[in-house]
């Protein structure tokens, strides 16, 4: 009877064990699931395309990864641009507009520092490379400066 016991005793512990990893409500998980938007999700995928980028644009070697990610930042960025932040919720009615407007300037300023960059990839211009690649890394600051809620 001991290993049915013990076998018992482990499943209700497992039990009690997987209650405890099911999130409560207030828990950042169930949060970040929440907060999830379309946008969310290619903002984070901008933000793995450009951690690689960061290092491949560095090296001759790297040049058709850092093509393959260009092309992937630049796709990302063009599907951003039209998509409206959701902070446009909390805009007054008669700025959303300019809002909205602004926003998809600054997204394709990033599609356009993209395709610079693309193309001292293509010129085998690593130092330039180097330079677009910043110029598109410090566009995030500002740009979740003006159009996030501030914590992020
Ligand atoms: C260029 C480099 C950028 C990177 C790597 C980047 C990365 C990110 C990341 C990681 C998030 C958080 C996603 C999450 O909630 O899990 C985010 C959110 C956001 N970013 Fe960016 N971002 C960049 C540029 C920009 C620019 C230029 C703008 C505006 C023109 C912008 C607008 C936003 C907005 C509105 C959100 C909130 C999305 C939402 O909650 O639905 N980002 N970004």
């Amino acid at each position: 009877m001991k290993p049915i016991t013990l076998l018992g005793a482990f499943l209700v512990l497992s039990g009690v064990f997987m209650l405890m990893l099911v999130p409560t409500p207030r828990s950042e998980i169930v949060r970040a699931a929440e907060d999830d938007t379309p946008l969310a999700d290619l903002m984070l995928e901008a933000q793995g395309t450009l951690k690689k980028l960061r290092r491949s644009v560095r090296k001759e070697d790297k040049r058709d990864e850092s093509l393959e990610l260009t092309d992937q930042l630049l796709k990302v960025t063009l599907a951003s641009r039209l998509l409206a932040p959701p902070m446009i919720e909390k805009v007054p009615e008669a700025e959303k507009a300019a809002f909205v407007t602004a926003y998809r300037k600054m997204m394709l300023d990033v599609a356009r520092a993209t395709l610079d960059l693309e193309t001292a990839v293509l010129d085998g211009d690593l130092e330039k490379a180097q330079e677009l690649y910043k110029k598109i890394a410090d566009m995030e600051d500002p740009g979740h400066e003006k159009f996030t809620e501030g914590d992020g």
